[in-house]
C-alpha cells in the first residue's frame, strides 16, 4: 500500500485539473492506497503570500506548515496536477513550495554543497495547457519547466520526478478530454 499526497491548484471547481485528480485518485483508492487530495484554493490550511521580516521565519513554524510538511514527510508519492499558467504552475503552488520545502525539513547544507532530505519519495507532475504541447517542446519551454520542476522543486530536496505530463489545447479547441481521461487511468496505474 502507498501512502499517495495528490496537490491541485485551480480555482474553479470546472477546472479539468480537478477531474484528473479526481480519476487518478479514483484509480489509485481501488489498488488499495492511502490517497488525499489537497486542493490548495479550497484547503482550511491554506497559506498566505509568503513573507517574512527576518530569519526567524526559518525557526518557528505555523499550524499550517506543520500539517503540509506532516503529509509530504508520510508520503511515498506526490503528484501535482494544475493547469499553466504564464509558462508555469499557477503562484499559489509556487507559494505552497516556498512556505513548505524549508532548510532543515527538506534539505540542508552539507560542506558547500545541498543536501536533500526527503529522498525516497517519487513525484509525478500533470498539467494542462491552453495551447500546444508540440509548440512548447520546440521552443524549449516543455524542457524548462521540467528542468525547473526536476532540478529545483523536486531535486533540491532530495525527491524524484520520475514523470512529467503536459496535457495542451485545451484554448485552441483541439482537446480531447475523454482521451486524457483514459490516458490518466494508465499513468495512475505507474
Ligand atoms: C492566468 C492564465 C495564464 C495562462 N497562461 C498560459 C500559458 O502560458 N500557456 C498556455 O498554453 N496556456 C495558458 N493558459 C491557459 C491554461 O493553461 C488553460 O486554460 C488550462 O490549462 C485549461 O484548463 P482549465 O480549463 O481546467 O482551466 C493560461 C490561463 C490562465 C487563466
Amino acid at each position: 500500500m502507498k501512502n499517495i499526497l495528490i496537490i491541485t491548484a485551480h480555482p474553479s471547481e470546472n477546472g479539468f485539473t480537478h477531474k484528473i485528480a479526481k480519476k487518478y485518485f479514483d484509480i489509485r483508492k481501488k489498488l488499495g492506497d492511502q490517497v488525499d487530495i489537497i486542493n490548495l484554493y479550497k484547503t482550511k490550511y491554506k497559506q498566505n503570500f509568503f513573507s517574512f521580516e527576518n530569519k526567524q521565519y526559518k525557526n518557528k513554524l505555523t499550524r499550517e506548515q506543520k500539517y503540509f510538511q506532516k503529509k509530504i514527510f508520510l508520503a511515498d508519492r506526490l503528484v501535482f496536477i494544475f493547469p499553466i499558467w504564464t509558462g508555469d504552475a499557477p503562484s499559489i503552488l509556487k507559494n505552497w513550495f516556498d512556505w513548505n520545502i524549508t532548510p532543515r525539513f527538506a534539505f540542508t547544507y552539507s560542506h558547500g554543497m545541498v543536501k536533500g532530505l526527503l529522498k525516497g519519495r517519487e513525484v509525478c507532475v500533470i498539467t494542462t495547457l491552453g495551447g500546444s504541447v508540440f509548440l512548447y517542446k520546440i521552443f524549449g519551454l516543455y524542457g524548462a519547466i521540467k528542468t525547473i520542476w526536476k532540478r529545483f522543486r523536486i531535486g533540491f530536496s532530495g525527491m524524484n520526478l520520475k514523470k512529467m505530463y503536459m496535457f495542451g489545447g485545451f484554448d485552441t479547441g483541439f482537446v480531447k478530454r475523454d482521451k486524457i481521461l483514459k490516458k490518466i487511468e494508465k499513468i495512475a496505474l505507474k
